[in-house]
């Protein structure tokens, strides 16, 4: 068994420096892949590495938007996602013409009550009734909806990048915790879809009580993609690498981790005297654990799945997600 990932190992880095190529990981990848990773990081990181890394090959460790959005920034680089199953279940909810979830507005942020457009509204109808709203889409969308939008976000930045926007009705989508956390740092008006992420969704006040309970000198860390009360709970919100700038600097020994629990090998890793608690052991994205050493061997020594957006969409996707990276 051993031998056996020693050998798989050996074999991926012929390649890649065969190939000229580079492996990016996201933070919730297995163990074995980060190990063998160039670079491991947040949406943000990634998309910025990814921008400016100098090779002729990139193998996507992460999630079909991820890789996607490498294509759209290095059009000139081959990208490969190993596992082409590997999607992202809340990027694929929203569809610029038919969408399959309802738009709402905040209960009580102005004098309308929330309202609910019908789920045969697309996006661009939604533009269509918002038209001087600017649209921020979250990284985690198709190249479709980038292209569809004026800037777009991480977790890391949504606040920053909503904030730099001159309007002061902003649409963003398509999750609606994630923009629920903006609607409580901006004085905006933010509309938003009703999508979310299955993983961290799941989360509720009462687990975070049993949490507390369970571990009363940890802090709690939580993902903006959890629901408002947990993140209104939480000791700190922030994105994948956030948690770990947070645990680093830190003097607290403890934490509960509220997020995918692939981010944990890394906290630990990297803080061998703090102790890390997943706030629940099913916090597990399907699709970020398909991507395994044999996978990243056959996708270089293949060739495949290689991701490639269309001109006419990357185009104008790659003006969303420069607007994006030109904000510090
Ligand atoms: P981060 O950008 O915080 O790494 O999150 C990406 C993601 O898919 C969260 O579920
Ligand atoms: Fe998508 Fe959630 Fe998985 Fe992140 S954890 S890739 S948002 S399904």
């Amino acid at each position: 068994m051993i031998k056996d990932s020693t050998r798989l190992k050996e074999e991926i880095l012929r390649l890649k420096n065969e190939k000229n190529a580079i492996i990016l990981s996201h933070n919730y990848q297995r163990e074995e892949i980060q190990d063998i990773a160039d670079f491991i990081g947040d949406s943000l990181e990634l998309s910025r590495t990814a921008a400016t890394k100098d090779c002729d090959v990139i193998v996507f460790c992460g999630v079909h938007f991820m890789a996607e959005s490498a294509s759209i920034l290095s059009p000139e680089k081959t990208v490969l996602l190993p596992e082409i199953d590997a999607t992202c279940p809340m990027a694929d909810m929203i569809e610029v013409r038919s969408s399959r979830k309802v738009w709402k507005t905040f209960p009580g942020y102005d004098v309308q009550p929330t309202f609910i457009f019908p789920h045969e509204f697309t996006l661009k109808d939604i533009k269509a009734q918002y038209p001087d709203a600017p649209v921020v889409s979250y990284v985690n969308t198709t190249a479709d909806v980038k292209a569809e939008s004026y800037i777009c976000c991480t977790s890391a930045n949504v606040v920053k990048v909503i904030e730099s926007l001159q309007s002061d009705t902003v649409i963003c989508v398509p999750d609606r915790n994630l923009s629920q956390w903006a609607q409580k740092h901006s004085n905006k008006k933010i509309i938003t879809w009703d999508g979310f992420c299955h993983v961290h969704d799941r989360i509720t006040i009462q687990d975070v009580s049993k949490a507390r309970k369970l571990y009363p000198n940890a802090l709690l860390m939580a993902h903006p993609e959890c629901r408002i009360e947990v993140l209104e709970a939480a000791d700190h919100v922030t994105s994948t690498s956030g948690m770990l700038r947070f645990a680093k600097a830190s003097s607290a020994k403890e934490f509960i981790v509220g997020t995918e629990t692939g981010l944990i090998y890394r906290l630990k890793k990297e803080n061998p005297e703090k102790i890390f608690y997943p706030l629940r052991k099913d916090m597990v994205c399907p699709n970020m654990k398909k991507t395994t050493l044999k996978s990243v061997l056959n996708s270089l020594q293949k060739m495949e799945h290689l991701i490639k957006v269309t001109e006419n969409i990357r185009v104008p996707a790659k003006k969303a997600l420069d607007r994006m990276l030109e904000i510090k």
